[in-house]
Formats: structure tokens, C-alpha cells, sequence
């Protein structure tokens, strides 16, 4: 892949270890920025945010010219996927609202025959290749099936996962198809981004963790497999993150059999065995989000800490999951200048 010798990022998903690992943060771009905050105004609602390539471009960039990280993650969302194929999905004060779908019935109204809804974002991509620095990656993403699964099914965010996981033990079969779906849904939206220009995928299974091992293999390790295998045989040297967050002493077991090439981990992961991880996989993280919110020495003891764990193997600095929107942007300030030391 050109700039793949350059690119600190790309370095380290081929399995260089660098001096100074390179870096970026989950969410990097969002509330916690006033500039966001101010971009944000100029549209009526988030979804029609992301799907203007002016303003997602312009967010993407945002934290790029304030802290120069390794790499800028394309502005989007996970929840474009279910609304492009054709579920209600809105954005109100308190998260994410779908209209949940709970059987056979409301699954065979969806269809991939409306993809070309997510068009916006591979225009995006363009625009910010244009303007990123030469050494800057760009960053696909999408959400693995299990968890776009769940806001499908629960209808938003959920406390227990008691319908989606419910379907999922009474008929396997049926909810089966509906992570089909997703599954080719995500693998058409992870090559339209690629061909538009990101250089790296990221599969965010955020609820990864609250699945029991034979499930965690069906649901979180099997469709990611399939989505890597997909990707590779399309775009062979195009890197895949893959995030189950949450996966405890799965992580192993997705790190050797999903064909990910990197694995992010979450704030729990121990750095002992964050390290052992690492024989086998670059690894991404994994810094406690309210650390960096908290600042001061907490900050500072923290990330010499996973760095001097990690240093022995190729390591992506990150946070163990998203930035928090009371997060002090001179913190995230702080971290880089920690980070270049
Ligand atoms: O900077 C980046 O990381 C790129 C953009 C990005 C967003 N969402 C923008 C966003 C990314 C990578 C995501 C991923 C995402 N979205 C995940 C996976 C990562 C994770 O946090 O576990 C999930 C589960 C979602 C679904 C989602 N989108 C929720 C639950 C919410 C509401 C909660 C919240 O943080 O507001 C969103 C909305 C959302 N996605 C916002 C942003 C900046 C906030 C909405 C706004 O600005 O009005």
C-alpha cells in the first residue's frame, strides 16, 4: 500500500515497533470540541450531518489541526448501516431511537436494495484525503453485526440485552439471517469506503462483552471473519481493526481466529496481558477515557504506564473506548505532547 513506509499508523498495523507508538483516539471528533459544537448547528439533525460531505469532512479534520494525531477517523456513524437498510433511526437528547424490529416479520422489510443511501460518505473520504497531512492516515469503520444488531433490535441503547440476545438463543436460525444482512451490508459499505480512499478499517463491536463464549463465537468472531475475508479479497494489504469490546479472556480467541490484523482493547485489559496479545497481533489502546477527562498526574502516570508495557511490540495508542463529551480539550493537548516525548 503507498505511504505504507511512511504512515507511523500503517507501520505499526504491519508489525513495526516504533520508538513512540503513533496515536489516535476514539471519537476523537465530536462534543467535546467547541469547533464540533459549533459545526454541528448548521445541520438540522446528526444523521443529516453525516451526510454532508462539507460538514463530516470538516468535522473528520477538526481534531486533526488541533492535535495532529497519526490518524483521522472518518466522521460517521454506526447506525447509517440499519437506516440504509431501510429501519427508522433518529438521534434525540438521549441517544439513539430506532424503530426496533423483533421478528421474521419486520426483517424481511429491509433490504440492501437502498445502499446507495450511503453515498455521502464515500464523497466525504475523498475530500479529506485531499486535505490531510502526508503522514496522516485516514480511517474506515463500521459496526460488526452484533452490535448494530442490538440498537436494531432493543431499539436504542439497553441495559440488559434481554431482546436481541433473546432472539438470538430462542431462534437462532431467524436472527441468523438478520446478522446476515448486516454482515453484507457492512462488507458493501467497508469496500465503497476503501475504494473512496481510507487506508484502514476499524469493525466496532462494542457490545462484544456481554456475549457467553459459544455466542461470542457465533455472533461477534464468525461475522468478523467473514468481513475480513471479504475486505482481503478485495483489498489484500488493507488492514482491519477489529474492537469486540469488552471480550475479556475472549480476546484471544478473536485475536486467532476473526483474521483481524489488530485488536483494540478496552480499558479493562490488563497490560500484562495486553503484552501477551501483542505476540500475536498489534495492539490498540487502551486508556481509561475518564483518565483523560480526570487530566494532571492520573494522566501522565497512566500513559507511561501502558506505554512502557507496550513497548516491546507493535502498539497503537488509544483510549479503551470513545472520548467523553466533558473531556477538556486541553487534555487531549496534553496527551499529545505526553505522547512525543
Ligand atoms: O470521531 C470519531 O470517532 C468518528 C465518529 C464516530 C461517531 N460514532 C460519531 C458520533 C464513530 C466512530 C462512532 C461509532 C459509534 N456510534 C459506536 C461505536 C463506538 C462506541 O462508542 O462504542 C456506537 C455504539 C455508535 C452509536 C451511537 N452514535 C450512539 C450510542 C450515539 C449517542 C451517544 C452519544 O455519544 O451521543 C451516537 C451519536 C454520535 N455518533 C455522536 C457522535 C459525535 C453524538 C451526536 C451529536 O453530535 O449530536
Amino acid at each position: 500500500m503507498t505511504g505504507a513506509q511512511t504512515k507511523p499508523l500503517l507501520r505499526a498495523l504491519a508489525g513495526e515497533t516504533l520508538d513512540r507508538p503513533p496515536w489516535w483516539l476514539m471519537r476523537q471528533a465530536g462534543r467535546y470540541l467547541p469547533e464540533y459544537r459549533a459545526l454541528r448547528t448548521q445541520a438540522e439533525d446528526f444523521i443529516g450531518f453525516c451526510r454532508s460531505p462539507k460538514l463530516a469532512a470538516e468535522a473528520t479534520l477538526q481534531p486533526i489541526r488541533r492535535f495532529g494525531m497519526d490518524a483521522a477517523i472518518l466522521f460517521s456513524d454506526i447506525l447509517l448501516v440499519p437506516r440504509a437498510l431501510g429501519q427508522k433511526v433518529g438521534f434525540g437528547g438521549d441517544g439513539p431511537a430506532l424503530d426496533a424490529i423483533a421478528d421474521d416479520k419486520a426483517l424481511a422489510a429491509l433490504s440492501l436494495a437502498g445502499l446507495d443511501w450511503l453515498n455521502p460518505v464515500y464523497e466525504t473520504i475523498g475530500r479529506v484525503r485531499g486535505d490531510l497531512p502526508d503522514t496522516t492516515a485516514l480511517i474506515g469503520f463500521a459496526g460488526a453485526p452484533w452490535t448494530v444488531a442490538t440498537y436494531m433490535v432493543e431499539g436504542g441503547s439497553s441495559r440488559d440485552f434481554a431482546r436481541v440476545k433473546g432472539w438470538a438463543y430462542r431462534d437462532p436460525d431467524s436472527f441468523g439471517r438478520l446478522i446476515g444482512l448486516i454482515e453484507e451490508a457492512t462488507i458493501a459499505f467497508l469496500l465503497g469506503q476503501i475504494a473512496a480512499g481510507v487506508e484502514v478499517v476499524q469493525l466496532f463491536d462494542s457490545w462484544a462483552g456481554v456475549l457467553p463464549e459459544p455466542a461470542f463465537a457465533r455472533w461477534a468472531i464468525a461475522p468478523a471473519r467473514r468481513i475480513v475475508s471479504a475486505v482481503k479479497a478485495r483489498f489484500p494489504d488493507c488492514p482491519v481493526i477489529g474492537f469486540p469490546r469488552g471480550a475479556g479472556l475472549l480476546y484471544e480467541r478473536y485475536a486467532s481466529e476473526s483474521g483481524v490484523t489488530a485488536i483494540g482493547l478496552d480499558t479493562v485489559v490488563p497490560l500484562g496481558h495486553a503484552a501477551t496479545l501483542q505476540r500475536a497481533v498489534p495492539v490498540q489502546g487502551n486508556l481509561d477515557p475518564v483518565i483523560l477527562a480526570a487530566g494532571g498526574s492520573a494522566l501522565s502516570t497512566a500513559v507511561g504506564d501502558i506505554r512502557h508495557a507496550l513497548a516491546g511490540g507493535p502498539h497503537i495508542f488509544n483510549l479503551g473506548h470513545g472520548v467523553l463529551p466533558e473531556t477538556p480539550p486541553e487534555h487531549v493537548a496534553e496527551l499529545a505532547r505526553l505522547l512525543a516525548a
